[in-house]
C-alpha cells in the first residue's frame, strides 16, 4: 500500500491542476450560489386566502407526495411578486411602529403585524440532463425563521430554527433537462431571542451537486498537534454511499499551504461501503515547519480530500483550517500557540444599519476590521451560531471566536442543534470555545441547571474536545451552572465577586463573557433624556452596572481572568435600554449601528493595542453661533465649564485651549484624564508625551456651519459580482474644510452606473428614518368575472367599456366538457378591477393567464391583444396609464373556450392579476452627529459607479467607485 503513495501523489497533483485549468471538464463537486433572481411576496400566518390558499387542498402536501398547493405549486403564477436577490431581511424594510416589538427594534413585524410576518420566496432554475444520477441538494445557511420548503411541489421539510443551517436532498424530485421551482415559506411571527433577528432568507442558499458516493456536508474534521518542528494534521472525513450498490473506493488527503503548495499527503485508504452506509476515515499527515495561525498572522491551510473510484476522482472536498494551539489556565488565563494572550473581546449580534441581518459577505469583513482596529481579538457570537462568512472573516483576519448555542437544553432537539452548528463550524481556527448558553435565568443558579449543563457539556465534548466549553452566567454563583462549567463565563462583575469564586474554584478558568454595559449616543456630550440621547462619557449606566473602565481595570488586574468581552462591539436594533419607543436601537456599542466609533473605542484602543493613542472629547461646537438655531442640549455654553476627557496610552498629556496650557497630567494605566474647561470657541489641543517627548496630538476645533458634503469610501474598487459592497461615509465640512461634528443636514443620494444603494444609516438609536427605500408593489385582482356565450371572438359590442352585463352568469358556472365545447364556440368574459391613482412613474403590468384556447383582450374597451393563442406561462402586458382610470376599470375577454380533455382535468379559470410598481423614492438620510453611511453594492457589470449627495444650501458631494470584472463564483443558472 505504502508503495503506491507516490504514484497517487503524482496523480493527485495532475488531477488538481486539471481541475483548476481545464474549463470543459465538469467539476466533480459543485457548490453553486443560489442567491439571485428570487421572487418574494408576503403571505399570512392564519388567513389562508392571503397565504395564496396554500394548504387548502383536500389532500395536503402532508398527505400526499407532490401535493404542494397554493404558492407551493410548481407552476404557481408568481409574476406579480417582487424580484430580489438574497440575502434578504424584510424586517429592516418595514416602518417603525410603537405597537411592534421592543426586542425587534419596533420594526413592524411580529404577532401584531400579521400582514408582514410571513414571507414567501420562489425561484425557478434549470437542471441539465447531464446532472441525472448526481446527488443534488439545496442548502440554506439560515432562514429566520420556521421555514418550509418545497421543490416542484414536493414538501421537503420544516426548520424552526432561524440560526441553524439545513439541507435537503432533491435529486429525485428534479426535472432534469428542464425547469424546476423552489418555494419557501418563512414565518417570522415569533422571535427566538430578545434582540433584532431580521426576517427571511438572510443567509446564502446553495445548490450542491456531488457523486452519490461523497463526503457528507461538513463531513471533515481537522485537528492539529503542534510539535517541535512540525505539526501532525489529523484529518477525519465522513463518507456516504448513496449508490444502490456496495462500492469500494480509495480516499486520499493532502494539505495545501497558503501559497497553493502541497505540503503533506496521506496514505491511500480503501473503504468499502454498502448502499447508504456512512463511514468515517481518519488519517494523520505531518506538515513540516508549519506556519501557525494567530491573531496577528492568521495563516490558513487547506485540506483536500479526494475519493477515487477505480482511479477516477469522484469527489474532491476542501476544508480550510489553521494550525495552532490553545490552552486555558485557571491561574494565568489564555495561551495561543504557547504565548499568553489577554483576551479583548466584543459581544455582537448580526445587525447593521441599512441592511439589518442580511449582510453581504464584505460587510462581515468590514465589521471584523472595525473591531480589530481598537484591539479587539475575540468575538462572541451572542447569542446564536453566526452566519458562516462571519467565521470565514474571523479566520482570514485573525479574530478569535466564542461560538454560541441559542437555547440551552438536552432533548434530542437541543442536541441536534448543538451538533449541527458544531459540525459546521469545527474547522475554523478562529473558534476557541463553544458556549452552551447565555443567562439561562430559570436554571443557571440551581441544581437543575448544573445537571443540564453537565449533560450538554459532555455531549459537546463528544463532538469536539479540542475547545473550551463555556456558558455565560449572570447569577447563582458557586452553585448551578457556574459549579460545573469548564470555563466560567462571567456576565458582569457588578453581579459577582470573581475573587471569591476563584478562591472557591481555583482550577476553573474564568473570563468575562459580558462586561461594561454602558449607554452612550455617539457624538452627544450632554444627557438629553427627553430626546433619548445619552452623553458619551464612559459612566455607569446605573448603580448595578460598571463602566467600561471599571470593568477593564478589574480584568486587567487579574491574571486568572483570561479576558473580557465588552457588551457590545456594535450597537444593534432592539434593547434600546434605558428608553422605549421612539428609540429603536441599543446604546451599548463601542461602535454605533454603522460602525462609527463612539469615544469609548479610544479608551479600549489605548489599553488593548500598542498603537500610540490620544483622543479628546467632546467636540468644540458649543457656542450659540455654531448651534445654527438648532435645539440641542449643551448649546450656548460660552463661559461655562465643560468636561474634557482624554483617552491615551501616553505617559502624560497636556491640554491647550487656544494655545494656552491648561496643565499636563500623568496618565494612570488603564485610566483616562479629565479637565474642567471654561468654554471659549476656538481650538482645544491635547499633546501626548512618552519618555518626555511629544509624540502625538489630538485637536477639536470650533467649526463654522456646513458648506459642502464630503463622501469617502472604505474601498474605491469593488468586484462586479452582484455581492461586493463599498461603505460610504457622508460628512459635511465648513468653509475652511473642517468637518462639522454636530451637522444634522438631510442628504439625498443619487447613484448611476453599475451599482445600487442597499441601505443607509446614521447611528442614531432614536431615529425613525427609513433604512431602505424599495419599490412598492400593489397587486390587483379581477373581480366579478361574468360570461356570456357569443358566436365568435370578433364581437365588438360586448367588449366595449360600457355594457350592461348584469344578467350574465358568473364565469365558469358550466363545466368545460366536450359537450360544452360542441355547444359553445366562443364566450365573452367581463370583469372589473379597481385601481388606485396611478403616479407618473408607476409601471402597470397585466399578467394574463389564458382562459381561452384563443382570445382577444380589451381593457376599458381598448384592444390589448387580438386573437392570441393559449400559452402555458401566460402573457405579460405593460399598460399605458392613459387607458386606465382611477377607480373601477373593466376588462373584457372574448375567447374560444378551453375544454377538458379528460373529465378530471382542470381548466384555468383565473385570468390573472394587475400589478402596479411604484419605483423607490430616492435614498436620503439625515446626518447624525455629523455622519451618515451609505452602502453601495455592485449590480454585476464592470464600470464606474458615481454616487452624488445633495442637500439644501450645500455644495454637492460626489464619489466614484470602480466596479471591476472578476471571476464570479459559480452560481445556479435560471431565470
Ligand atoms: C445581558 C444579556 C444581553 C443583553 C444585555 C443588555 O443580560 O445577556 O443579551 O440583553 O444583558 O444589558
Amino acid at each position: 500500500m505504502k508503495k503506491i503513495v507516490p504514484i497517487i501523489t503524482v496523480f493527485l497533483i495532475i488531477a488538481n491542476s486539471i481541475f483548476s485549468q481545464t474549463k470543459n471538464i465538469l467539476p466533480v463537486r459543485e457548490h453553486l450560489l443560489m442567491d439571485f433572481d428570487w421572487r418574494f411576496a408576503f403571505g399570512h400566518p392564519y388567513d389562508t386566502k392571503k397565504d395564496f390558499n396554500t394548504g387548502t387542498g383536500y389532500f395536503s402536501y402532508f398527505a400526499k407526495a407532490a401535493y404542494g398547493d397554493g404558492a407551493a405549486t410548481a407552476n404557481f403564477d408568481d409574476r406579480s411578486w417582487r424580484k430580489l436577490n438574497l440575502p434578504h431581511d424584510w424586517a429592516v424594510e418595514q416602518p417603525f411602529d410603537k405597537a411592534a416589538s421592543y426586542s425587534h427594534g419596533f420594526k413592524a413585524i411580529g404577532r401584531n403585524f400579521p400582514n408582514a410576518s410571513v414571507g414567501w420566496y420562489r425561484k425557478t432554475f434549470t437542471i441539465s440532463k447531464t446532472d441525472e444520477g448526481k446527488n443534488i441538494s439545496i442548502a440554506f445557511d439560515g432562514v429566520f425563521r420556521n421555514s418550509m420548503v418545497w421543490v416542484n411541489g414536493f414538501y421537503l421539510g420544516t426548520e424552526p430554527s432561524g440560526y441553524t443551517g439545513f439541507e435537503y436532498n432533491i435529486s429525485e424530485y428534479l426535472n432534469y433537462g428542464g425547469e424546476n421551482t423552489i418555494a419557501v415559506r418563512v414565518d417570522a411571527t415569533m422571535e427566538e431571542g430578545w434582540f433584532y433577528e431580521g426576517a427571511g432568507i438572510y443567509r446564502h442558499v446553495w445548490l450542491n451537486k456531488t457523486s452519490p458516493l461523497h463526503i457528507t456536508t461538513d463531513g471533515t474534521f481537522v485537528t492539529t498537534t503542534v510539535k517541535a518542528n512540525s505539526a501532525d494534521v489529523n484529518a477525519q472525513a465522513t463518507i456516504i454511499n448513496q449508490f444502490k450498490e456496495t462500492k469500494t473506493v480509495a480516499v486520499i488527503q493532502s494539505v495545501i499551504n497558503a501559497a497553493g503548495k502541497t505540503v503533506a499527503v496521506s496514505d491511500t485508504k480503501k473503504i468499502r461501503l454498502a448502499s447508504y452506509e456512512q463511514k468515517d476515515i481518519a488519517g494523520k499527515m505531518e506538515v513540516p515547519q508549519p506556519s501557525l495561525w494567530s491573531v496577528d498572522s492568521p495563516y490558513l491551510y487547506k485540506l483536500v480530500t479526494i475519493i477515487l473510484d477505480n482511479e477516477k476522482i469522484i469527489d474532491q472536498y476542501e476544508t480550510n483550517f489553521g494550525i495552532r494551539t490553545i490552552r486555558f489556565d485557571a491561574k494565568e488565563g489564555f495561551f495561543l500557540n504557547g504565548k499568553h494572550l489577554k483576551l479583548h473581546g466584543a459581544d455582537n449580534h448580526q445587525d447593521h444599519a441599512g441592511v439589518g441581518a442580511a449582510m453581504p459577505d464584505a460587510l462581515q469583513e468590514f465589521r471584523i476590521k472595525a473591531l480589530k482596529e481598537f484591539g479587539c481579538n475575540i468575538y462572541r457570537c451572542s447569542h446564536n451560531p453566526p452566519t458562516p462568512e462571519l467565521l470565514d472573516a474571523c479566520d482570514r483576519l485573525g479574530m478569535l471566536v466564542i461560538d454560541e448555542n441559542r437555547l440551552m437544553g438536552v432533548s434530542t432537539t437541543h442536541f441536534d442543534y448543538m451538533k449541527r452548528f458544531m459540525l459546521r463550524d469545527r474547522n475554523h481556527p478562529s473558534i476557541i470555545s463553544w458556549s452552551i448558553g447565555n443567562e439561562e435565568w430559570g436554571i443557571e443558579g440551581n441544581e437543575l441547571g448544573a445537571k443540564i449543563a453537565t449533560t450538554l457539556q459532555a455531549f459537546t465534548k463528544s463532538i469536539d474536545s479540542t475547545r473550551a466549553i463555556t456558558a455565560a452566567i449572570s447569577g447563582g454563583w458557586q452553585k448551578g451552572i457556574s459549579n460545573v462549567i469548564d470555563v466560567m463565563g462571567v456576565n458582569y462583575i457588578a453581579q459577582i465577586n470573581t475573587d471569591v469564586h476563584h478562591q472557591e474554584f481555583p482550577n476553573q478558568p474564568m473570563w468575562g463573557t459580558e462586561e461594561g454595559s454602558t449607554n452612550a449616543t455617539r457624538g452627544i456630550y450632554f444627557d438629553d433624556r427627553k430626546n433619548n440621547m445619552i452623553a458619551a462619557y464612559d459612566k455607569r449606566a446605573n448603580n448595578n452596572a460598571r463602566s467600561i473602565e471599571e470593568g477593564w481595570k478589574h480584568y486587567a488586574a487579574r491574571d486568572y481572568l483570561a479576558g473580557m468581552c465588552i457588551w457590545t462591539g456594535f450597537d444593534y436594533r432592539g434593547e434600546p435600554t434605558p428608553f422605549g419607543f421612539p428609540s429603536i436601537g441599543s446604546y451599548f456599542g463601542m461602535l454605533d449601528q454603522c460602525g462609527f466609533p463612539k469615544d469609548d473605542v479610544y479608551y479600549l484602543q489605548s489599553w488593548w493595542t500598542d498603537k500610540i493613542t490620544l483622543h479628546i472629547l467632546p467636540h468644540w461646537n458649543w457656542s450659540l453661533a455654531e448651534s445654527r438655531g438648532q435645539d440641542f442640549v449643551g448649546k450656548g455654553k460660552e463661559g461655562q465649564e465643560i468636561d474634557v476627557w482624554a483617552y491615551s496610552n501616553c505617559d502624560e498629556v497636556e491640554l491647550f485651549l487656544n494655545k494656552k496650557s491648561l496643565g499636563k497630567k500623568r496618565v494612570e494605566k488603564n485610566g483616562h484624564l479629565e479637565w474642567k474647561v471654561k468654554y471659549v470657541p476656538g481650538k482645544l489641543e491635547a499633546v501626548g508625551y512618552k519618555n518626555g517627548k511629544k509624540i502625538i496630538t489630538d485637536t477639536v476645533q470650533t467649526t463654522g456651519i456646513p458648506a459642502a458634503i464630503n463622501l469617502a469610501a472604505d474601498k474605491k474598487t469593488i468586484n462586479a459580482d452582484k455581492e461586493d459592497i463599498a461603505m460610504l461615509t457622508v460628512r459635511t465640512t465648513d468653509k475652511n474644510n473642517l468637518q462639522v461634528p454636530n451637522a444634522d443636514n438631510e442628504i439625498t443620494f443619487a447613484i448611476r452606473g453599475p451599482g445600487k444603494i442597499i441601505g443607509v444609516g446614521n447611528g442614531n438609536p432614536a431615529s425613525l428614518e427609513a433604512d431602505k427605500y424599495i419599490e412598492t408593489i400593489k397587486v390587483i385582482p379581477i373581480e366579478n368575472l361574468r360570461e356570456k356565450a357569443v358566436d365568435n371572438i370578433n364581437v365588438t359590442t360586448e367588449v366595449a367599456e360600457v355594457y350592461d352585463d348584469k344578467q350574465w352568469q358568473p364565469a365558469f358556472t358550466d363545466d368545460r366538457t366536450k359537450e360544452f365545447g360542441e355547444k359553445t364556440k366562443a364566450l365573452v368574459y367581463r370583469g372589473k378591477f379597481v385601481l388606485p391613482a396611478i403616479q407618473s412613474n408607476d409601471k402597470v403590468s397585466f399578467f394574463y393567464n389564458s382562459i381561452g384556447a384563443a382570445q382577444s383582450i380589451y381593457i376599458n374597451g381598448k384592444l390589448i391583444a387580438a386573437n392570441i393563442q393559449q400559452t402555458e406561462k401566460g402573457n405579460t402586458f405593460i399598460l399605458d396609464a392613459a387607458i386606465l382610470h382611477n377607480g373601477v376599470n373593466t376588462i373584457a375577454i372574448a375567447a374560444a373556450p378551453l375544454l377538458k380533455k379528460q373529465p378530471w382535468d382542470n381548466v384555468n379559470t383565473n385570468p390573472g392579476l394587475f400589478q402596479i410598481i411604484t419605483p423607490a423614492e430616492q435614498y436620503k438620510r439625515k446626518l447624525f452627529s455629523g455622519l451618515a453611511q451609505v452602502i453601495v453594492q455592485a449590480t454585476g457589470e464592470a464600470g464606474e459607479i458615481i454616487v452624488t449627495a445633495t442637500a439644501n444650501g450645500l455644495k454637492q458631494g460626489e464619489i466614484k467607485i470602480v466596479s471591476v470584472q472578476t471571476t464570479l463564483r459559480p452560481v445556479v443558472n435560471g431565470n
